[in-house]
């Protein structure tokens, strides 16, 4: 009898000591839920606005190059993707900027956006070149053919001496094959030691898909991870957004959506290919 007495009351203590534990446990818990998310914010917030008075040309490509060939393989990309990049190489008076389009899409009237896009990110018509090559077409599934592609790049940056080439890297942001191809084209004329000595070679970073649209939420992780970066305010992303609505056949709501909410429109980070790490890639990739 008195032996199952001092059991219950053990009990008893035992289940109350559990339920304290887990209410301290949840409270702890939505503490952090509560107060991390708004630390964070916070950080978002402060860097944003410190960088907006900062001059962040240290962190821009070095040089800063003086004539830079931007390879994209739709019209659309360059605002898509590259928007704070061009704004700020158009900026820059020392820098002169090319821009180079490996598909129309099959579509004359892609054409004519691309150049009023271009125009009004700062691009004047001259500069920017449409490769239209059956061999090359708009597809997502279509790995384009290497060497015709490299063979174009190459081309073009022995014309113009360009000394720094910009373009996807091996996720092409999205995927897309046709980006992904541009990658390769680059990274093996760069194994094959094709590239004149004066010309760098740079990838835009992919990131996964949550950082891909949080807007300037990215802003720390990008800031910490990466070598080159480029970042508009939400005045200068104006622009971008005007260069968009000029692709008008393509301006339709889930790209509207996406312009947006994406980190792409707001920062361009950039990292430089060389040929280690291509060559560790393709290893890999081979593997
Ligand atoms: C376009 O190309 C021309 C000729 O190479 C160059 O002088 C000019 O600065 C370029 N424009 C821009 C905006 O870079």
């Amino acid at each position: 009898m008195l032996d199952f007495e001092l059991s219950s009351d053990f009990i008893n203590k035992q289940i109350n000591d559990i339920g304290q534990w887990w209410w301290w446990y949840v409270r702890e818990i939505s503490w952090q839920l509560i107060v991390t998310p708004i630390a964070y914010l916070l950080v978002c917030i402060f860097l944003y606005f410190i960088l907006k008075r900062v001059n962040h040309k240290a962190w821009q490509l070095p040089g800063p190059p003086s004539r830079t060939l931007l390879i994209t393989a739709h019209p659309d990309d360059e605002v898509m993707f590259f928007g704070p990049m061009i704004y700020w190489l158009t900026k820059n008076k020392m820098t002169n900027i090319y821009l180079l389009c490996f598909t129309t899409g099959g579509n004359k009237e892609r054409k004519e956006e691309l150049w009023s896009s271009a125009k009004i990110m700062g691009i004047p018509e001259g500069n920017v070149t449409i490769i239209m090559n059956s061999e090359l077409p708009d597809d997502p599934k279509v790995q384009w053919p290497g060497e015709v592609v490299a063979q174009h790049i190459l081309q073009y940056i022995e014309i113009y001496k360009i000394n720094a080439v910009v373009t996807f890297d091996k996720y092409g942001v999205s995927g897309h094959k046709n980006h992904i191809s541009l990658f390769y084209a680059i990274a093996s004329l760069c194994i094959e030691k094709k590239v004149p000595s004066y010309c760098k070679l740079y990838a835009l970073e992919s990131v996964n898909i949550v950082r891909k649209y949080v807007q300037l939420l990215d802003l720390p992780i990008s800031l910490l991870t990466s070598s080159y970066w480029y970042l508009v305010t939400y005045e200068q992303r104006q622009i971008i957004r005007a260069a968009m609505s000029a692709h008008k056949s393509q301006y339709v709501w889930f790209r509207k959506l996406y312009m947006l909410f994406s980190r792409y429109t707001f920062i361009n980070t950039l990292q430089e290919v060389n040929a280690l790490d291509v060559e560790l890639d393709l290893q890999i990739a081979d593997d």
